[in-house]
């Protein structure tokens, strides 16, 4: 199985078309410790399938995911590794932003974080002081490149009109078959800015494994001939379509074996034009 790498933004650097997502690995928004060398295991694995870019946040088990990602890199050469993190939205003034990345930057035992997100866009702390405190932490190499999370375009504009030396690479939403949102608005703006989009929850939390379940239902029913058509599973096609466009790529989560070899099988081969319309079509 080979990972295919896709450039991030308009930075020239290439990262993996398939990440790992850390959402409740190492508990919901507290620790959780009961499973932990799991959780460690899980994430090497990811690394080792060519997973390298390992998605978390300062929210994520109350900071423990980054502790676990922390413990997990530590086996790998630091620079092999692409590390994003993002600040929650009750840290976005100038201070707290610097202190939390700090903090996240304890936690994942590094010096640097490759990308760092603001994860949702306030409505009481203005936009300016917080990217202020963003380019801050780039001028100061702490973090490699700036992201966004949960942003309008008109919130992306704004942003980015607040950076002088650098600019934002990524931009961070929700995007699977059963949400597909973005394509009215962030997925466009992205596309003519030459900013990446990566995928969350591609997998719509385990909604479409219910569903595949419904071998009769038509649009099951069509990622069931698809998979066997190219010899994938209909997880893999349904990834497939998520990054199907070279701006785009996924993070989806997975903590068992077989669901990240799954997932890492999804990138290194590309739907049809005709067969990524007829997915588009149907669902
Ligand atoms: N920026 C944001 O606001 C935001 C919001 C949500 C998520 N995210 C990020 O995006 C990541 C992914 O989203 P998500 O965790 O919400 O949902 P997801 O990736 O769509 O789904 C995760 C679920 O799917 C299961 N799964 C994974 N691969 C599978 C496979 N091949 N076959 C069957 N089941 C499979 C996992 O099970 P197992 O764990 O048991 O393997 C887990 O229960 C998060 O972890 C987080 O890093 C960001």
């Amino acid at each position: 199985m080979v990972m295919e790498y896709r450039l991030l933004g308009r930075t020239g650097e290439k990262i993996a078309a398939i990440g790992l997502g850390t959402w409740l690995i190492g508990g919901g928004s507290s620790p959780d410790y009961s499973m932990d060398m799991e959780a460690i295991e899980a994430i090497r694995y990811a690394i080792e399938l060519g997973m390298t870019h390992i998605d978390t946040a300062e929210m994520y088990g109350g900071g423990h995911a980054e502790e676990l990602v922390g413990e997990a890199i530590k086996s790998f050469k630091r620079d092999e590794i692409f590390i994003a993190s993002k600040v929650w939205h009750t840290n976005l003034r100038y201070d707290d932003v610097l202190r939390a990345c700090e903090r996240s930057l304890r936690r994942i035992q590094t010096s640097y974080m490759d990308l760092y997100y603001i994860h949702w866009p306030s409505d009481v702390i203005p936009l300016s002081e917080t990217m202020k405190a963003m380019e801050r932490l780039y001028k100061d190499g702490k973090i490699r490149y700036i992201g966004l999370s949960n942003f309008s375009p008109t919130q992306i504009e704004e942003a980015r009109s607040y950076l002088s030396t650098t600019d934002v690479v990524a931009i961070q939403a929700e995007y699977s078959l059963y949400n597909r949102k973005i394509e009215g608005d962030v997925i466009p703006y992205c596309f003519r800015n030459n900013l990446t989009v990566v995928a969350y929850s591609p997998l719509a939390r385990g909604a479409l494994l219910a569903d595949l379940r419904k071998p009769m239902e038509r649009r099951v029913k069509l990622l069931m001939e698809l998979a066997e058509k190219y010899s994938k599973t209909p997880v893999q096609i349904a990834l497939n379509w998520v990054i199907w466009h070279d701006q785009v790529i996924a993070i989806p989560k997975a903590l068992q074996r077989q669901h990240l070899e799954e997932n890492a099988g999804a990138a290194g081969w590309k739907l049809t034009k005709e067969d990524y319309d007829l997915i588009s079509k149907t669902w």
